[in-house]
């Protein structure tokens, strides 16, 4: 019998029940940050879900834009029975290419799961992915995440073990030195 399948499509707002279930016992972990259900449905155009021939939602993540060329990607989680066939990297897949949609460059995330980023092309970054003016419009989010990515020192508990990762979409062109004059 061939193995199950699933595919990834745009979340709708009745998926919002099926994304706390599959958040739930991460976020009982410590493993991500804990949504209310209203911070949930405001967000649905940003989430994917993986859904399997049967219906059933076993997975999510979401890409949420920070600034101008600077998103991230968060709430990414697949179902434990689900683990390891491929639903984590369709997810990555289709949130980088609605970052190309959107003109984003950079995507960050903030995560335990280091090799299973470092597969798709995130390396380990530190501070200073964006300036100091930048920092400051940041900094008059209300957008819990972006606190993490600023390391707030209110959400320090949230971020402990946390590895901070970013990959480059579309690295800048050299410019190289015009050809000198014959
Ligand atoms: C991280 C997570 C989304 C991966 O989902 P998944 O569906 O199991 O991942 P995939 O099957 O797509 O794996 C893709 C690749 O990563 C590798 N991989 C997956 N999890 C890995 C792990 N924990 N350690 C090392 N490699 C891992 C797979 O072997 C595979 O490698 P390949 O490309 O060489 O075949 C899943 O483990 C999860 O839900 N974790 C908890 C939530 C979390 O930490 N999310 C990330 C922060 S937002």
């Amino acid at each position: 019998m061939p193995a199950p399948s699933f595919s990834v499509r745009r979340a709708r707002v009745k998926d919002v029940p099926a994304i706390q279930r599959l958040m739930a016992p991460l976020v009982d972990e410590r493993i991500l940050l804990g949504k209310d259900a209203a911070v949930l449905y405001a967000a649905v155009q940003e989430f994917r879900i993986a859904e399997a021939d049967d219906g059933a939602v076993v997975g999510c993540g979401a890409l949420h834009v920070m600034w101008d060329d600077l998103a991230e990607i968060r709430t990414v989680a697949v179902d434990t029975t689900w683990r390891r066939r491929r639903v984590g990297h369709a997810l990555v897949e289709r949130l980088e290419a609605d970052a190309v949609d959107l003109g984003v460059d950079k995507l960050f995330c903030l995560t335990f799961e280091v090799p299973f980023f470092v597969a798709h092309g995130y390396a380990e970054v530190g501070e200073g992915v964006v300036g100091p003016d930048v920092v400051a419009e940041l900094a008059r989010s209300g957008d819990e995440g972006v606190a993490e990515f600023l390391d707030l020192a209110r959400v320090k508990p949230n971020t402990l073990g946390n590895t901070r990762m970013l990959k480059v979409l579309r690295p800048q062109p050299v410019v190289s030195a015009p050809p000198p004059h014959v």
